[in-house]
């Protein structure tokens, strides 16, 4: 087959991923844990032929430059491991907008790296498929296995992958996505997770990673959804400690996003099963049990600065279509 066409999920992370030991591998300074975006998908096309270069459109618009390198890259890897010459076409469209705070590039990655595999010929497992995915953005290594999914930082190169810890269908959580700013963010998770070792909280964050996902594990396992809540929160305010005290300074909240963080704190006191958790952006990502997600998204429709809401249950893994 020289044509394929792939399908995959955003996720969003509950035990984040900030910063690399390898930059150029992506190999990540601790493990991490996400739930995949049901509904929303980036579909990729690849097609192998006998054009002078690679080319990208993504939503119908031709991409050079950066954009076209990074997934040159990635050709590049799967050229090698089939042993082809070939330069390919790709072409990508998203059903969300990108740089609002839901990795695109997690989704943009997975069904690149399953589609130009795929068309190369080439049937990788899904660790491989991990693996490969990771070298174009950490993040995109967990939207390869369905629902929810563990990253493991990994001894070496071909150990650090992600694999499900429990499929889609598990536990009905939904993520309520708070819209405060859908502009691009400025600063990238690459020249984030490149300056990451300068915050001097990094080295606490990543020495106490393993016991955030051990109870971050076990309340998706057991559904408890109180330490669960809990615990993103927690992680989620370590990571953007990190952030905020790195050098450059990175702040990604807006006022709107605070204000989400102390309606949901509240919210959860008086019995609503809620919690917050934001990416490098100022969206914020409101989980919640499945029946609490229409009073959910009509509570934080009201909240001033929020200008609208996206719902995704969990989602399954990255497909050929
Ligand atoms: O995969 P990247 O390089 O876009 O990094 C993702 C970083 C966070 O979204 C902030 C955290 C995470 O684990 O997804």
């Amino acid at each position: 087959m020289i044509t394929a066409t792939a399908l995959a999920h955003p996720n969003i992370a509950f035990i984040k991923y900030w910063g690399n030991r390898d930059n150029a591998l992506r190999l990540p300074v601790n493990g991490s844990i996400s739930m995949n975006l049901d509904g929303l998908f980036t579909r990729t096309t690849v097609s192998f032929n006998s054009t002078k270069r690679d080319s990208l459109s993504i939503n119908k618009q031709e991409v050079t430059g950066k954009g076209l390198d990074r997934v040159s890259y990635i050709l590049d890897l799967v050229r090698k491991m089939a042993n082809i010459n070939e330069r390919a076409e790709v072409t990508s469209e998203n059903n969300f907008p990108a740089g609002a705070g839901i990795a695109s590039s997690a989704a943009a990655f997975a069904a690149l790296a399953l589609a130009s595999s795929r068309a190369a010929g080439l049937t990788l497992s899904e660790a491989q498929l991990s693996v490969l995915a990771r070298r174009g953005s950490g993040s995109a290594s967990r939207s390869i296995p369905a629902g929810f999914v563990e990253w493991q930082m990994g001894k070496d190169e071909a150990d650090s992958y992600a694999f499900s810890i429990a499929p889609a269908d598990h536990w009905n959580l939904v993520d309520c996505v708070a819209i405060v700013s859908s502009s691009h963010k400025k600063t990238g998770s690459t020249e984030g997770h490149a300056i990451a070792g300068t915050s001097p909280l990094q080295n606490a964050r990543v020495t106490d990673a393993p016991r955030r996902i051990e109870i971050c594990r076990n309340a998706i396992l057991k559904k408890d959804f109180e330490a669960f809540a809990n615990i993103i929160e927690h992680d989620s305010d370590i990571m953007h400690s990190v952030m905020m005290t790195s050098n450059p300074p990175l702040m990604y909240w807006q006022s709107a996003t605070v204000e989400i963080f102390h309606q949901v704190r509240e919210w959860r006191a008086s019995g609503l099963p809620v919690g917050y958790t934001v990416d490098a952006g100022a969206n914020v990502h409101v989980i919640c049990l499945g029946d609490s997600a229409k009073e959910v998204e009509k509570r934080l429709r009201k909240i001033p600065g929020v200008s609208d809401v996206l719902v995704a249950g969990v989602g399954g893994a990255a497909k050929v279509v």
